[in-house]
């Protein structure tokens, strides 16, 4: 994953460098590092350890260069370490390189370098490149002002894998290159002064100008220009894009952590979700130009994503059978881009990816469309990898999402999903139009509903303080009310490091009761007035085993047996979801406290996952 920053301009770098690092810390947190030019020399500060590290090393603060490249690391070869810290040398120290992605050639090319004579210091796959470049560099023999950039351009057409990389170098003291290949990388352009980042919020607090890099782009940037070629250095142009998120959509606002400013900004997002989309009693769906024919004849339709963004799926399979009949496959995107799956021209297939960098389901998209299959992305990201790839893309317009953990993502997925299942229901004429119509009027009072559900965090809470020092919770529903489960479940295990499993209430009996022993947590959820009775018996059985069962529901429950229930205003329950998550979302979030966690930037873990 890690995250990378560049700074060419008239001011000094570093301070501009470790700001934008800290902003990228959810790509990764195991060791920082910047380098900056000097005279005719390349700088470089680093270590292991969070990017406010970097403050602690001696001279940091002498840095005087005006341009500057920065990385913070979420490690994949090599142990945490500074020696696996970038930005990284060749032996020569010319040139200076940091790297977002794997290269996985990097054997091969460590042992042609080995053989050339170079060395290497570190453990880590980014150390060929600059070793690569540097050899290329010495093998030509036109000594011009392009020479940096035919050496990159060389060394690039070696590397197999993903990488954004940027490059110093001290033959070139101006100018700056960057690469990018199946990692992201945007520059933005300023007066005098450009900036390059792996995403956008990172940055924009100086500049709300932005180019998006594709596949295989190389830049060269000075101070005043962005020159874009592609892989044969050609020259290519590439059009400017304005980003309306305003900077503090980035930042904390008065909150204590991104997760808990994110949770509490899910009713606006919606808002944003829903935008024009549905009107009043209307959908338009702008970006889609799907008609009944087409619609028709889809015998299939896959939904593919991960973790979070997969669970939202799970949760939308449910409106798009009951709406549109038409069977829906949810599927893990690293799963689904090995079993070769049974794809042709009639299987629509949706990605939902809320960074839209994920690597897997980048590829499990590739596929599918390399099969025929049209490609519909869902992205929270404007301009993302995924929806470059996809024939097709709708965002969900939430704001950018800074935590590692997912909330508002997930809720605005499930939002835009339903409004998209709707949207093929009234096409399709499959589905009583009163259903959908009662569905729209129950979407558009989410935004409200949630706000309800934030007031009452009371409850919440004190649940947490009972229960926080637990091992092992159980999340039980069937339904939706499963699918929500799913995601509540994984919340608990990435921010609180508490072991928990979700399973359908009926699956119960089939195993997992063995699990139920006196004193253990079990959170399970009720919407559903069909499933009601049914629930009920499960919940019975697991308190019968000593279960201490918290409910959420939106019905009228009494059972003095039950340790407490949590109420949620009532909605159809193909959407019930989007209210249950909110009291699991904050449930995690206030363990995560109580056992003083770093509740945004959870151990192991990375925002963007731009690994397989
Ligand atoms: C969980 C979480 C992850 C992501 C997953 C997919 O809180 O954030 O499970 O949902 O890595 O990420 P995107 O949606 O960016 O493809």
């Amino acid at each position: 994953m890690c995250g990378i920053v560049g700074y060419i301009g008239d001011k000094k770098a570093s301070p501009i460098l470790i700001n934008g690092l800290l902003r990228l810390e959810y790509r990764g947190y195991d060791s920082a590092g910047i380098a900056t030019i000097e005279d005719d020399k390349i700088e470089i500060k680093k270590n292991k350890g969070r990017v406010n590290k970097l403050y602690e090393l001696d001279g940091i603060n002498d840095l005087k260069g005006t341009i500057g490249i920065a990385h913070t690391r979420w490690a994949t070869h090599g142990k945490p370490s500074k020696e696996n810290s970038h930005p990284h040398m060749d032996n020569s120290n010319s040139f200076a390189v940091v790297h977002n992605g794997i290269i996985e050639n990097y054997h091969e090319l460590k042992s042609f370098l080995i053989e050339k004579g170079y060395n290497f210091l570190s453990a880590t796959d980014t150390e060929v490149i600059p070793n690569l470049i540097h050899y290329y560099y010495n093998q030509d023999k036109l000594d011009d002002e392009n020479k940096v950039l035919r050496a990159v351009k060389n060394a690039c057409k070696n590397l197999k894998g993903s990488y954004a990389i940027e490059i110093l170098s001290k033959y070139n003291r101006d100018k700056m290159i960057v690469v990018r290949k199946d990692s992201p990388l945007v520059i933005g352009k300023g007066i005098g002064e450009n900036y390059i980042s792996s995403d956008i919020p990172a940055i924009l607090s100086y500049t709300k100008e932005f180019y998006l890099l594709d596949d295989n782009e190389i830049v060269e940037l000075s101070r005043d220009k962005v020159q874009f070629y592609d892989k044969d250095l050609n020259i290519i142009k590439k059009k400017i894009k304005s980003i309306e998120w305003g900077a503090s959509s980035a930042e904390k606002d008065g909150y204590e952590d991104f997760m808990i400013k994110e949770i509490y900004e899910q009713p606006r997002a919606i808002r944003e979700t829903i935008g024009a989309k549905l009107d009043n009693n209307h959908i338009e769906i702008e970006e889609l130009e799907f008609n009944k024919e087409y619609l028709q004849s889809i015998n299939k339709i896959y939904i593919i994503a991960c973790g979070t963004a997969m669970h939202a799926g799970v949760a939308a399979k449910f409106t798009f059978e009951k709406f549109c009949k038409i069977p829906v496959e949810v599927d893990i995107a690293s799963e689904f881009r090995y079993r070769d799956p049974l794809i042709d021209e009639r299987t629509l297939s949706i990605y939902i990816s809320q960074s839209g960098e994920t690597a897997d389901t980048i590829a499990a998209l590739k596929l599918a469309k390399s099969k025929g299959s049209k490609t519909l992305a869902i992205s929270n990201v404007i301009g993302s990898s995924i929806t470059r790839e996809a024939d097709y893309s709708i965002y969900t317009h939430a704001g950018p999402e800074i935590a590692v953990a997912s909330t508002k993502a997930y809720t605005s997925q499930l939002v835009l999903l339903t409004i998209l299942g709707m949207y093929f229901a009234e096409k399709l004429g499959r589905i009583d139009k009163t259903k959908i119509d009662n569905l729209k009027a129950d979407i558009l009072k989410l935004p409200s509903q949630i706000e309800e559900v934030l007031k009452e965090t009371k409850l919440v809470k004190k649940i947490a303080n009972k229960v926080y020092k637990e091992k092992d919770m159980f999340f039980l529903g069937r339904g939706t009310d499963y699918a929500v489960s799913l995601e509540g479940s994984l919340k608990l295990k990435e921010i609180s490091y508490i072991h928990s499993e979700s399973y359908a209430s009926g699956e119960l009996k089939h195993g997992p009761i063995a699990l139920i022993e006196n004193g253990v947590t079990v959170i399970a959820t009720m919407t559903n007035p069909d499933l009601l009775e049914k629930s009920i018996s499960n919940i019975q059985e697991v308190i019968t085993r000593g279960a201490k069962v918290f409910v959420i529901t939106s019905e009228d429950i009494k059972n003095e047996e039950l340790s407490e229930i949590i109420k949620i205003p009532k909605t159809n329950p193909l959407i019930s979801p989007i209210l249950s998550v909110i009291p699991m979302q904050l449930f995690s979030y206030y363990i995560s406290k109580e056992k003083g966690l770093d509740v945004d930037k959870p151990r192991n873990l990375a925002k963007s996952v731009t690994v397989e």
